[in-house]
């Protein structure tokens, strides 16, 4: 049997984790026996999770972060330190949506506030966590980046979030390398079309379109999905995985969907 227990007692921050794919990845560490800072730019939300991972049974604390904010990050860091007494991994997850639009037509300030969150943020992540994560000489450290689709491959429309998330695949595999040698796993995680509050408020059947559009198996993604390989990365069972940016998107990366005529549809009957 594959053991998971490797995570136990390792201390993780997870960035954004007040909702969506970073609460899920901080609920699913935390059911694993991981001790998790929680933190978020919203501290009232950020302060229920911690309060939901308590009520299981787990560890949790949380720390108020706007993640564009060198001084909110090194504190955070420091934080999980002063806490917990070491640091072993942190997943860069907080970012935020642009609204489409063709290029030409943002402006300077959507982005310098776009790429302020979902690049820099996720640069002063590494940055901090990383020199936090060497000074614990822990056995097993890890960054996990949430990355995206649009970290990828190009989209129309999205020329600013895209550019950023391309900029978080750079940093990761370039990480990567650095930290090979002191055993310190680098990767990213691609999601494709996930449900979450990302979305904003999209209608349901807007959201359902897309999911048709944009995921082969016609569904949303649930934030578990991503927070289950986010718990393979912390783990020890991950130490020869590095520098990998990972889709989670039922395959609609792998290449173009094209319609299909079966010659014996009756098998599925
Ligand atoms: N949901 C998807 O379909 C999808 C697809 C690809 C990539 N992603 C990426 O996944 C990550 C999480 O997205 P999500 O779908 O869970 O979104 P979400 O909106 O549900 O959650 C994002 C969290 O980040 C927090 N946040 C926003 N700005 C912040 C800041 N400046 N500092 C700290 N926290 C901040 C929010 O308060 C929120 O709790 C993002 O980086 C996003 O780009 C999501």
């Amino acid at each position: 049997m594959t053991d998971f227990s490797s995570v136990r007692n390792k201390v993780a921050i997870v960035t954004g984790a007040s909702d969506g794919l970073g609460k899920a990845i901080a609920l699913c560490f935390a059911d694993n026996g991981m001790k998790v800072v929680v933190s978020d730019i919203n501290a009232e939300k950020g302060n229920k999770v911690v309060d939901e991972i308590r009520k299981a049974g787990g560890e949790a604390t949380f720390f108020r972060t706007d993640v564009s904010q060198e001084e909110d990050v090194k504190g955070l860091v420091k934080f999980a330190v002063d806490t917990y007494g070491r640091l072993d991994g942190i997943v860069n997850n907080a970012g935020i949506s642009a609204e489409s639009r063709p290029t030409h037509e943002y402006s300077l300030s959507e982005f310098d506030q776009l790429t302020s969150i979902n690049l820099k943020g996720v640069f002063l992540g590494m940055k901090f966590g990383i020199e936090a994560i060497l000074r614990s000489k822990v056995s097993g450290g890890f960054v996990i980046n949430v990355a995206s689709l649009a970290g990828l491959l190009g989209n129309s429309s999205m020329a600013i979030y895209t550019s950023a998330k391309h900029g978080v695949v750079g940093l990761t595999k370039s990480a990567a390398l650095d930290y090979a040698p002191y055993n310190i796993t680098v990767n990213a995680i691609c999601p494709g079309t996930i449900k979450t509050s990302i979305w904003g408020n999209a209608p349901e059947e807007v959201i359902q379109q897309y999911a048709k559009l944009l995921s082969p198996n016609g569904r949303l993604g649930d934030p578990k999905e991503v927070a289950h390989l986010a718990l393979f990365l912390a783990s020890d069972l991950a130490r020869y995985l590095s520098g990998s940016a990972i889709t989670v998107d039922a395959g609609s990366s792998a290449g173009k969907l094209t319609p299909t005529q079966w010659a014996h549809p009756e098998i599925l009957e």
